[in-house]
C-alpha cells in the first residue's frame, strides 16, 4: 500500500520574491519585527503586514499563520502567508524544519496547489544556507504524509502542492548549493515517510515475510542489496534468541540484510544498523494488557527507519560500506512459545535465562547485533521501540541514546542535525548486577529500575567491545497527540540520522570502544 502520493520534486529559486511563481509565498516572521522586515511584503499586499503587526493580529508567535493577498499586479505569488517563527535567537534548521511542515500541512488542508515557503537566516548567521534548505525541503516533504490508507468514505487525500524553496538574493553558488542540499531533504523526507508508511501499516498485513518483500523492494530501488534469510538460514546461524521470540508464531520470522558496497569504497570504516521488526508485540506468554495493545503494530518502527535509511544511503550515494540487519518476528502466544524461565541460546553463544517474555525486543537485537559484526560490521548503532521505561524518562519528544563514549557524541551531534531530539543516559557497570541470571549467562529483564539501561546493558553483551549506540524509540516513533509539525501516528523517527551517519566517517574515531 502506497499512501504517500508520488510527488513532484521540491524546486529550489533564487527569484526575487515578486518573481517566484507560486500561489502562496510563505515567509518565516521572527517575534518582535516590525514591516521593515521584509519591506517588500507590506508594499505588495497594500500595507497589510504593517496593519496585521499593529493591530497584533499576527505577532509571529511560532506556528502563527496570517494569510493575505498579494494586491501588487506586478507580483506573481497570489498570496503572501507569513508563519511565526518566535524568537530569532533560537531559530535554526530544526526549527525551520517544523515550520515547514506546519505550513506545508495547513496548505494541503486549503487545497493549494503551489507553495514557496522562503529561507531566512538565524540571528547569527551560524546556520548555514544549504542546511536551512534541507531542513525545509524535508519539513515539507514530511507534511505529504497520510496515515488514512485504508478509509473508503473519505475523499482521497489532496494530491501535495508543488513546492518551492526560495533562496532569493543567493549568489550562483550559494544558489547551486541550496539546490543540491534541496534535493538531499527532499529525498530524506521521502524515505522518512516510506518508514513512516510501513510502521503506520497493520500487523495482518505486514507481516515479518511481508515487512521483509516491501523492505527489499524499497531498498532495491536506492541500489542497495538485499538477502532475505528464512527460518532455515537463522537456524544455521545458531540464531536461537529470534527463534525462541518467534516460536509462539505460526508466521515465519525473516532476518532482512542489506548491504551497501559502493565501489572504491575503504575496506573500513563499515557501519552497521540494526533494527528491531517485531510486527507484532502481544508480549507473548507474558501477555500485554488489551488496552492500547493495538499500537503494538509498530513495534517494527526501528527495522523500518533501518530499511529506509538503506535506501537513503543508497540514493544518495554514501561514501562508505553499510549493512543493515533488521531480524523480523511476530511475538504470539502459541502453544509452542517462550516460557518464562526457558534458556535460550544466541548466536554469538551466550545464554539467556527468559524471565519475562514481554522482552523480546532485545533478544532478536541481541542476534542481529552480533550478524552485523559477522558481516564486518566495526561501528554499531541499533535503533528500537525497545521499552516502555524510555517513554516514563524522556515523554514522547526524545529517544533514549546509550552507547560507547566517544560514538554516542558522534550520533548525538548527527541526531540533532537531523531533526531526531536524542538524551544520552547512563550505562555503568554497576547496571550490570540487575541482569545477573542463576543459571546462565544473564536474563532478559533488570526489574522496574532504570528499565531502559537494563534494556541496553543486554544489549551490550551482543557487541563484541565495537564502538556502538542504541537509540530506544519507544516514546518517539508514534504520535499520540498532534502537533502542528506532527500529526497523529507514526513520526519516522531515526532514518534521517541512520542515513546521515553515513556520510560521517571523516569524524570517526576508531578508539571509541563499547
Ligand atoms: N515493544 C515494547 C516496548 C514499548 C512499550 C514500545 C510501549 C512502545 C510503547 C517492548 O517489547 C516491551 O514490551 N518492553 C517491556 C520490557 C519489560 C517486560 C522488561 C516493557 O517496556 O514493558
Ligand atoms: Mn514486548
Ligand atoms: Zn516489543
Amino acid at each position: 500500500m502506497t499512501t504517500t502520493a508520488v510527488s513532484s520534486p521540491v524546486t529550489c529559486t533564487s527569484a526575487m520574491l515578486s518573481a517566484v511563481d507560486t500561489d502562496l509565498l510563505v515567509v518565516p516572521w521572527f517575534e518582535g519585527e516590525g514591516p521593515g522586515a521584509v519591506p517588500e511584503l507590506d508594499r505588495s499586499t497594500s500595507g497589510e503586514v504593517a496593519r496585521a503587526l499593529a493591530s497584533k493580529e499576527f505577532a509571529a508567535r511560532p506556528y502563527d499563520l496570517f494569510i493575505t493577498s498579494v494586491t501588487d499586479r506586478g507580483w506573481r505569488p497570489r498570496r503572501v502567508a507569513l508563519i511565526g517563527a518566535g524568537r530569532r535567537a533560537v531559530f535554526g534548521s530544526d526549527l525551520a524544519r517544523k515550520f515547514a511542515t506546519a505550513v506545508g500541512l495547513n496548505a494541503r488542508q486549503r487545497w493549494i496547489e503551489r507553495v514557496a515557503f522562503v529561507l531566512r537566516a538565524d540571528a547569527a548567521g551560524a546556520t548555514p544556507l544549504n542546511e536551512l534548505a534541507q531542513a525545509v525541503a524535508e519539513g515539507l516533504t514530511l507534511s505529504e504524509f497520510d496515515a488514512g490508507s485504508y478509509k473508503t468514505d473519505d475523499p482521497p487525500p489532496a494530491r501535495p502542492p508543488a513546492w518551492t524553496v526560495a533562496v532569493s538574493g543567493a549568489t550562483d553558488d550559494e544558489f547551486a548549493r541550496a539546490s543540491e542540499a534541496v534535493a538531499r531533504g527532499r529525498l530524506l523526507g521521502e524515505c522518512s515517510n516510506l518508514a513512516r508508511e510501513l510502521a503506520n501499516e497493520p500487523g495482518n498485513t505486514l507481516t515479518p515475510r511481508e515487512f521483509a518483500r516491501r523492505s527489499e523492494a524499497l531498498a532495491i530501488e536506492g541500489g542497495i542489496s538485499v538477502e532475505i534469510l528464512d527460518e532455515e538460514q537463522i537456524a544455521r546461524l545458531g540464531m536461537g534468541l529470534l527463534l525462541g521470540v518467534a516460536r509462539g508464531s505460526s508466521e515465519p520470522p525473516r532476518v532482512i540484510v542489506f548491504r551497501h558496497n559502493p565501489p572504491g569504497a575503504p575496506a573500513g570504516p563499515m557501519l552497521g544498523l540494526v533494527g528491531k521488526g517485531i510486527t507484532f508485540d502481544t508480549g507473548g506468554i507474558s501477555i500485554k494488557a488489551a488496552e492500547g495493545m493495538e499500537r503494538m503494530k509498530d513495534d517494527m518502527a526501528g527495522g523500518a527507519a533501518v530499511a529506509c535509511a538503506m535506501r537513503a544511503i543508497g540514493l544518495l550515494k554514501a561514501p562508505i560500506r553499510v549493512v543493515g540487519v533488521v531480524p523480523a518476528t511476530e511475538n504470539m502466544p502459541g502453544s509452542r512459545a517462550l516460557k518464562p524461565g526457558d534458556v535460550l541460546k544466541s548466536a554469538s553463544g551466550k545464554t539467556v535465562e527468559v524471565i519475562n517474555t514481554d522482552a523480546e525486543g532485545r533478544l532478536v537485537l541481541g542476534d542481529g547485533l552480533w550478524y552485523a559484526r559477522q558481516l564486518g560490521a566495526t561501528h554499531l548503532v541499533d535503533v528500537a521501540t525497545l521499552t516502555g521505561a524510555a517513554v516514563v524518562a524522556l515523554g514522547k519528544i526524545t529517544s533514549g541514546l546509550f552507547g560507547s563514549q566517544g560514538w554516542v557524541d558522534q550520533v548525538e551531534r548527527v541526531a540533532n542535525r537531523a531533526g531526531d531530539r536524542v538524551w544520552p543516559l547512563p550505562l555503568f557497570d554497576e547496571y550490570r548486577d540487575q541482569i545477573k541470571s542463576e543459571i546462565a549467562d544473564f536474563t532478559n529483564t533488570g526489574g522496574r529500575a532504570a528499565g531502559s539501561i537494563t534494556a541496553a546493558m543486554f544489549l551490550k553483551e551482543f557487541t563484541g567491545g565495537l564502538p556502538w549506540a542504541h537509540l530506544d524509540i519507544a516514546g518517539t516513533a508514534w504520535a499520540d497527540e498532534a502537533k502542528p509539525y506532527l500529526p497523529k501516528g507514526p513520526s519516522g523517527v531515526a532514518v534521517r540520522t541512520l542515513a546521515e551517519l553515513a556520510f560521517t566517517s571523516h569524524d570517526w574515531k576508531s578508539e571509541d570502544k563499547s
